[in-house]
């Protein structure tokens, strides 16, 4: 490990003081030209993108050829001793935790702390309350009368959390999640079980040869799932891929695999297709609570030229720009570290990771080499205890695989998907309002905690046969 130096960050520095040039060179050009919307533009209507896949100028960055992705985790216990004096692990601990490894003398510790400080900003900040004598009985009672959680409320630790790469922000604030839980009028059982039945009275997978859209090339299908073409298609390439049975929640593991080797298949059908969509994405949304239109079971598949759809392609952005900077691969790094902190999961050649930067609440990321079985039993371990052990029917996973020419070198993202749960199926309040879409993201769960669930689950489940 201690071979791998770091580099602070001298390109980063370079390109920031290149673009104040350049930003000021801009707006002198703007100044001087008599009709700016023309001049300005002009040089990019002659901008061929069919025939650049990979553009490198400007905005879009080079792909460049990263270290090869590899699993290596590092024992928590070890980095326990060696790095950390003293500071608790959980994440109003991680402040005290950083402060700690900061002073580290080992030349390890020390390298892995670079690197966590060149991905992660971390900052606590203490909030605190004035109560009017008439509103305090109210506040009690939200804490369920409990005295330190009311005392708490003089001193919430509101911990931010930057990862500097992916530009995402989540600031937890943990006494939230301490706040003693409302019985819905309907449990979400009973809701689950009522429109399970109510929705399969009508449904279109149910009788998808009769129902659903083909591909010009045709339907993927096996014993226990189907693929169908989305009437209205977010890209050339989209595609539903579906189990057979109409239950939302109660599917089984040979179930979910077999959806699972539809989309590869489809993917693969896809490809040969049209050779010039290489960058797959996948999206599944379980429940009305998600966004979820259809009850029935039901990932999809984007196949895409140029790039990857969206946060996909940020986060392969954030691996190229790591690279620029510390000249090592982002998500073998991203591994390491979450080793170290005790906030991995490993599965065979697939990793859990309890996100510092969830998008919402729960947030795992797995990542694999590739998108093969191991990748996916651990999807399928994570997804279980969301459903069984939590009982957090509704979740969102979303992520991408590499690129289907195994010579696509630059820039390959290994196999990822991220899965969070959703809200209180049974509450009208949708969990993601301003502060997801436009701010940062609000999460009150440790992380600590949701890597115990994976732990379990993965101890109870695994292996499979
Ligand atoms: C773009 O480039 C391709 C390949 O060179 C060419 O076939 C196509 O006609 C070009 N399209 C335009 C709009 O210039
Ligand atoms: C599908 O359509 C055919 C032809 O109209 C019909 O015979 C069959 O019963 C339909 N199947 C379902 C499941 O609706
Ligand atoms: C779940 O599905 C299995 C197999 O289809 C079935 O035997 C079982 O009764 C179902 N359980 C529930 C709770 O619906
Ligand atoms: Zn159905």
């Amino acid at each position: 490990m201690s071979d791998s130096l770091i580099r602070p960050r001298p390109r980063r520095q370079c390109c920031a003081l290149l673009f104040g040039v350049g930003l000021v060179f801009l707006v002198i050009y703007v100044i001087t030209v008599s009709s700016p919307s023309t001049i300005l533009f002009r040089s990019f209507s002659s901008f061929n993108s069919s025939s650049v896949r990979t553009p490198s100028v400007g905005l879009h960055r080079e792909y460049d050829v990263w270290p090869p992705f590899a699993v290596q985790l590092i024992s928590h216990t070890w980095f326990k001793k060696a790095c950390i004096v003293k500071g608790e692990f959980s994440i109003s601990g991680i402040p005290d935790v950083l402060a700690s490894w900061a002073a580290t003398e080992n030349p390890d510790c020390k390298i892995l702390y670079n690197k966590f400080t060149a991905i992660y900003t971390v900052e606590k900040r203490v909030g605190s309350v004035k109560i009017p004598d008439t509103f305090q009985s109210q506040v009690k009672a939200w804490l369920g009368n409990k005295d330190d959680l009311y005392q708490e409320l003089f001193h919430q630790n509101i911990i931010h959390i930057l990862n500097m790469y992916t530009r995402e922000t989540t600031v937890f604030n943990p006494l939230r999640d301490k706040r003693p839980v409302t019985k819905p009028k309907e449990s979400e059982e009973d809701y689950l079980e009522r429109i399970t039945k109510e929705s399969a009275l009508s449904c279109d997978f149910c009788k998808y040869t009769n129902f659903t859209a083909e591909h010009d090339f045709g339907r993927v299908e096996s014993k226990l799932s189907f693929s169908a073409s989305n009437i209205f298609k977010l890209d050339r390439l989209h595609a539903v891929i579906t189990i057979k049975d109409h239950d939302p929640v109660n599917w089984s593991y040979e179930q979910y695999m077999d959806m699972m080797h539809t989309t590869l298949v489809w993917l693969r059908k896809a490809f040969t297709h049209e050779p010039s969509a290489i960058y797959p994405a996948i999206i599944w949304d379980l429940l009305p609570k998600s966004g979820s239109s259809q009850l029935h079971p039901h990932n999809q598949v984007f196949l895409s030229p140029n790039r990857y759809q969206g946060m996909v392609e940020t986060w392969r952005r954030a691996g190229q720009d790591y690279f620029s900077d510390l000249h090592s691969n982002y998500f073998t790094d991203l591994i390491t570290l979450y080793s170290a902190l005790g906030l991995a999961v490993q599965f065979k050649s697939a990793v859990a990771l309890a996100s510092l930067t969830p998008r919402k609440d729960n947030e795992v990321v797995i990542i694999a080499p590739e998108a093969d079985d191991d990748f996916f039993q651990l999807i399928y371990y994570v997804l279980r205890a969301f459903m069984d052990d939590l009982k957090k029917y509704s979740f969102s996973l979303g992520g991408g695989f590499p690129p289907m020419e195994s010579s696509a070198q630059a820039g390959r993202l290994p196999a990822f998907v991220r899965i969070i749960t959703r809200g209180v199926m049974t509450e009208i309040r949708t969990d993601i309002s301003a502060l997801e879409l436009f701010t940062a993201t609000n999460v009150n769960i440790d992380p600590y905690k949701v890597v115990q669930v994976i732990k379990d689950s993965v101890k109870k489940r695994a292996p499979r046969p």
